[in-house]
């Protein structure tokens, strides 16, 4: 059985579409809520250290992550985040600061660079987002990569204009202060790629 040494109980199955993801609590430490997450398919064991040694490297980067609590062959167990999903918060139609703190994220990762491309999130779909304690923290590491800063950027707007509801006033307000705040906390100077000056808010 997984992780008996912790005396793990289930009380909460997430939405995925391809692993098992738990809220648990962890009997043996005051039901210490935490999230295990248990890989599925013939790649598990490989998709499983993977995202344990992108987690980690992040933390040492100080980017906000869940931190890794323990782990096996084909599960981990890392630290639960409080709070809702960017996902949610879109679909709300919430226009608080997780707008400028989801860029702010964005921008620290992709200062890491090696000689041409920048480090990438990949996956950059809205629900591996969490705004906890008034900070954005990324989860869902599997397909971390290295290349152009515009693929994270693409695939976070395209979420956040089609998810529901699509292609609204309020939706086309979130792209634009989202992209502005990255230009802004950028470190590589983006003026000539991601030229933003007709932009109006
Ligand atoms: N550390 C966490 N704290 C709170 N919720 C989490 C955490 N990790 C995952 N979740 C929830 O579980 C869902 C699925 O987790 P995720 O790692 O994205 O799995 P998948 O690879 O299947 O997409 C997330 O969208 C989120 O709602
Ligand atoms: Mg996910």
């Amino acid at each position: 059985m997984l992780f008996v040494r912790h005396n793990i109980k289930i009380v909460e199955k997430y939405f995925s579409r391809r692993h098992s993801v738990y809220k648990v609590e962890i009997q043996s430490e005051n039901k210490t809520p935490a999230v295990l997450k248990v890989y599925e398919g013939e790649k598990a064991a490989a998709l499983c250290r993977t995202e344990r040694e992108n987690l980690e490297r992040l933390h040492r980067l100080d980017l906000r992550v869940p931190q890794v609590l323990a782990w096996e062959e084909r599960a981990l167990l890392m630290e639960f985040l409080p709070g809702m999903t960017v996902s949610r918060l879109a679909e709300n139609l919430d226009t608080g600061s997780w707008i400028e703190k989801m860029a702010y994220w964005f921008a620290r990762l992709h200062s890491v660079e090696n000689a041409s491309s920048c480090m990438l999130k990949g996956d950059a779909n809205l629900r591996n987002f969490i705004f906890s304690g008034g900070e954005i923290f990324g989860i869902d590491f599997e397909k971390m990569g290295f290349g152009d800063f515009r693929e994270d950027l693409s695939e976070v707007c395209f979420f956040l204009l089609t998810d529901y509801p699509p292609l609204t006033t309020e939706k086309d307000h979130m792209v634009r202060r989202f992209l502005k705040a990255y230009a802004k906390h950028a470190t590589r100077d983006t003026g000539t790629v991601l030229d933003l000056s007709h932009f109006r808010l």
